[in-house]
């Protein structure tokens, strides 16, 4: 835990990103010599396409790299429309999108441009925490909007009357990190109750591409104000390149590009270049794709031979977030006792979750089918002997 620090800004006392503390305690563990299986982080075990590669190599020895438009270079603004054309048949001009460093940049960038200090934007729990930690920090109020197992972690139009009048609200389809995907029957009466009531809506679609059994449609289908956001990171396998895009409202377009002048300038240059390439690497991207449906089916499977069965859907984006209650266990503790005896990473729910995430963990399917599969034997293993030790103690 962090201590505030009364000297600085107040902003700066936000929560920490858990996932990446955890990140921290794995590598020290892998400086001591231990192989580390990383299941704490969506990150794509492949690099980028071998084409953004090649365009990388390219821009390096015959660009100047210079500073781009604020919103991005025109082709890849260009390029982006296209890929809503040829994806969800749908037509946004090309100076309806931003191109910004990753959806971090996004979140940063649509936050500020939307909503002044003290509006009330509803957050689902469990949801990516950077949307409340980064609201926390500009001073709008989070209105927590708790979804459950019930509603297969959807939220729906009663819980959106039950958090009160919003000025905004933050979805994400797939979600992280319950994996839930939101079909047009799900998410079409919650645009449409923000639509009725002035509440301005932001999708995070950061995961499309990334579905198992069904498809995620995009909001900007049934509504061209909704503010949507995505990225290079997931689907395209290029986390570090600090890529992503925006596709705002076409009002709100002047406040992004004075927003993103001020605080960035302009997106990478290098990587702009090259993610021009991504959008013609198909087949190395729906190739991962098959390796991450894999990779679910395995890890379910060897969770609920652990005994573990309340799992959400994993219908979409990389995670698998697991009820751990009946273990007696606090996810801190298990994940823990997991790193250091199984030298398996993965993720307390507190991130995720403010309230009840200590009776859940994340885990990323992001990886290798070898390291999956063989996190999934570790963890039947600790189940055997978990099981095996209870019923000692009972016989005691
Ligand atoms: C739901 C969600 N949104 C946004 C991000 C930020 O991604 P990036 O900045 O790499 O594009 C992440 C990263 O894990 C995420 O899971």
């Amino acid at each position: 835990m962090t201590t505030p620090d009364p000297t600085y800004a107040r902003r700066g006392n936000i929560a920490p990103f858990h996932v990446m503390q955890v990140m921290g305690a794995a590598r020290r563990r892998e400086e001591a010599g231990h192989e580390i299986l990383h299941l704490e982080v969506g990150q794509p075990s492949t690099s980028a396409p071998a084409a953004v590669i090649a365009a990388a190599h390219a821009a390096l020895e015959n660009d100047r790299l210079g500073y781009t438009g604020a919103l991005g270079l025109p082709e890849l603004r260009d390029r982006i429309s296209r890929w809503y054309r040829d994806r969800y048949g749908l037509l946004i001009p090309a100076d309806r999108i931003a191109v910004t460093t990753g959806a971090s940049g996004s979140c940063v960038l649509s936050f500020l441009a939307l909503w002044d200090p003290g509006a009330n934007v509803g957050v689902i729990e469990p949801g990516y925490p950077c949307y409340r930690n980064d609201l926390e920090a500009f001073g709008i109020n989070v209105v927590r909007i708790p979804v459950d197992a019930a509603t297969g972690f959807r939220p729906t139009t009663a819980d959106l009357d039950a958090a009160g009048p919003l000025d905004g609200l933050v979805l994400a389809s797939p979600n992280n990190p319950t994996g839930t995907v939101l079909s047009q029957q799900h998410l079409a009466p919650l645009l449409k109750w923000c639509a009725a009531g002035g509440t301005q809506v932001i999708v995070d679609e950061i995961y499309h591409g990334l579905v198992f059994d069904q498809p995620a449609p995009s909001a900007l289908e049934f509504d061209q104000e909704v503010l949507v956001f995505n990225s290079f990171s997931k689907y395209f396998s290029m986390t570090g390149w600090r890529l992503g895009w925006v596709v705002a409202p076409e009002a709100l377009v002047p406040a992004i590009e004075r927003l993103a002048q001020n605080l960035t300038i302009a997106p990478p240059t290098l990587s702009q270049l090259a993610g021009l390439a991504a959008f013609d690497s198909l087949e190395e991207c729906e190739a991962n794709v098959g390796r991450y449906r894999r990779n679910r089916d395995s890890l379910l499977g060897a969770l609920r031979q652990s005994g573990f069965s309340d799992i959400a859907p994993a219908d979409g984006a990389f995670y698998v977030w697991v009820d751990i209650s009946h273990t007696g266990k606090t996810a801190s503790a298990l994940c823990k006792e997991w790193l250091e005896t199984l030298n398996l990473a993965v993720t307390p729910g507190i991130d995720f979750d403010r309230e009840r995430g200590e009776s859940f963990v994340r885990l990323s399917i992001a990886g290798s089918e070898h390291d999956i599969v063989e996190a999934g034997e570790r963890i039947k293993a600790w189940a055997a002997k978990d099981t095996a030790a209870a019923g000692s103690n009972e016989a005691r």
